[in-house]
């Protein structure tokens, strides 16, 4: 490895994931599956992507690990919090997204995860019901709570570093309030006047993980970290921080289906995306209020790709529009159909269609552990804030809107900024540019 300053991953790393649902359980029993050589963790960057590192003669390809100091997969130790008690072996046997032959093989270990009690408030997720849930005096005090539960995790473990993860059901959604989020000290005012209006269960609990000197990552579209008194908090106690909203599979095909219509100087006249699933995550989507957080994160990414103002001919005022309907006999197997009206030569229509029939957890699981691993990587090289090298990973990416920072969602410049990140982290030269 070149010589590199980031601090080498020693010890144990703990893993908190907030929601033990289909995704992590999924994730968790992948990462436990890996370990014994009994799957390969496919999909996952850390685990598989190689890097160019140098230039000409001095040009070599490296995987990660081998630039990097990453925590290996055997020094991984799961926690979790839930609504509901089951376990993480009950719950992936729930969620049905794996077969039983592909979960039993780790099953000692997946029921030894059980979760913690939920910092929850019903008007943020009305479908869920469970029981499994703190009681609390005031948001403060959830907070506090989350933060004691992590101590513990930590002594109880002897974890040296932990990162927190939200892989929790989408929250209703929260616009921004200049006046409560534009401060970490308006934020925690808001937080002690138990204000459950602007303060969602989730930043409970991305303060409480902060605080702790835990990276926190926004897998769902809630607005949780992106607002300014986060990251105030995440400078304060110098922490990354990363969000939002796992980036599987129609906006997956999307960020990297819009620059072949981008380069090709093609125009669009309209977008239309729609999938149906059949899961928890559906469920909960189906609450008007709950989708409208969904449907802000997935909208935003064809805006930056296909630019108006930068080719008024061609992407002035597409029509783009996003559905998602809940229909349970497909469960976690979403189905997605894209129709993509495009013009050509002389304005000459034309159309795209894309029928993606994928697996929502099978996708998101490599994410989560490649936004853990790249988090703590990013901790130990004392970078803090938001973290825009992770925007690859990500449906509607961080950037510091108040500084007029615009998002990249252009898939293959989002793997130049990773690609970058990870030679600069690594020691070498960040040769790379984004066109
Ligand atoms: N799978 C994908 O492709 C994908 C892509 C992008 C984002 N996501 C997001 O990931 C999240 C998880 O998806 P899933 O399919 O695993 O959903 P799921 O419904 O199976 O699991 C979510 C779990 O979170 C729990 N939960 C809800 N609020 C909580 C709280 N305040 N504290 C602790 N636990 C809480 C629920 O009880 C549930 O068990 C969702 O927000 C989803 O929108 C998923």
């Amino acid at each position: 490895m070149n010589k590199t300053n980031v601090k080498p991953a020693e010890g144990k790393l703990g893993v908190l994931v907030v929601g033990l649902g289909a995704v992590t359980s999924t994730f968790m029993t992948g990462v436990l599956m890996a370990r014994k050589g009994l799957a390969k963790p496919v999909g996952s960057m850390t685990q598989y992507d190689k890097i160019r590192v140098g230039k000409g003669a001095d040009k070599k390809y490296l995987k990660y690990d081998e630039i990097v100091p990453i925590a290996k997969l055997d020094d991984i130790v799961f926690g979790a919090w839930d609504v509901y008690p089951a376990n993480a072996y009950e719950s992936a046997i729930n969620a049905e997204v794996l077969k039983e032959k592909d979960i039993n093989p780790v099953k000692d270990e997946l029921e030894k995860i059980v979760p913690m009690k939920a910092a929850f408030d019903h008007n943020y997720a009305k479908r869920l019901d469970g029981d499994n849930v703190k009681t609390v005096k005031d948001r403060w005090d959830m907070t506090e709570q989350i933060r004691e539960d992590i101590r513990r995790f930590k002594k109880e473990t002897g974890v040296d570093r932990v990162v927190v993860l939200w892989a929790a059901s989408t929250e209703v959604y929260v616009p921004v309030d200049e006046k409560v989020h534009g401060t970490l000290a308006a934020l925690e005012a808001a937080m002690k006047a138990d204000d459950k209006e602007h303060i969602a269960p989730s930043m409970c609990y991305a303060y409480a993980a902060l605080s702790e000197c835990c990276p926190f990552i926004m897998g769902a579209p809630n607005t949780t970290v992106d607002i300014p008194a986060m990251w105030e908090l995440s400078e304060k106690t110098g922490m990354p921080i990363a969000g939002k909203d796992f980036k599987t599979g129609q906006t997956l095909v999307k960020s990297g289906f819009a620059p072949i219509i981008g380069t090709r100087c093609l125009g669009l006249s309209g977008w239309f995306s729609t999938n149906i699933l059949g899961n928890r995550d559906g469920l909960v989507l189906d609450e008007p209020a709950n989708f409208r957080t969904k449907e802000v994160s997935k909208l935003s990414t064809l805006e930056s790709i296909l630019v108006p103002e930068e080719q008024p001919d061609l992407y002035t005022d597409y029509y783009h529009k996003v559905r998602i309907n809940y229909y349970p006999p497909r469960n976690d197997n979403k189905e997605g159909w894209d129709n993509i009206d495009i013009f050509g030569w002389m304005g000459y229509p034309m159309q795209i269609k894309i029928n993606f029939l994928c697996r929502d957890s099978i996708l998101a699981a490599p994410l989560c552990l490649d936004l853990v691993l790249l988090s703590d990587l990013a901790a130990r090289a004392g970078r803090h804030g938001i973290q825009r090298f992770l925007s690859f990973f990500l449906k509607s990416p961080m950037h510091d809107y108040t500084k007029g920072e615009v998002p990249v969602n252009h898939l293959f410049q989002q793997y130049v900024m990773l690609k970058n990140a990870i030679r600069e982290m690594g020691g070498y030269e960040a040769d790379e540019e984004i066109d």
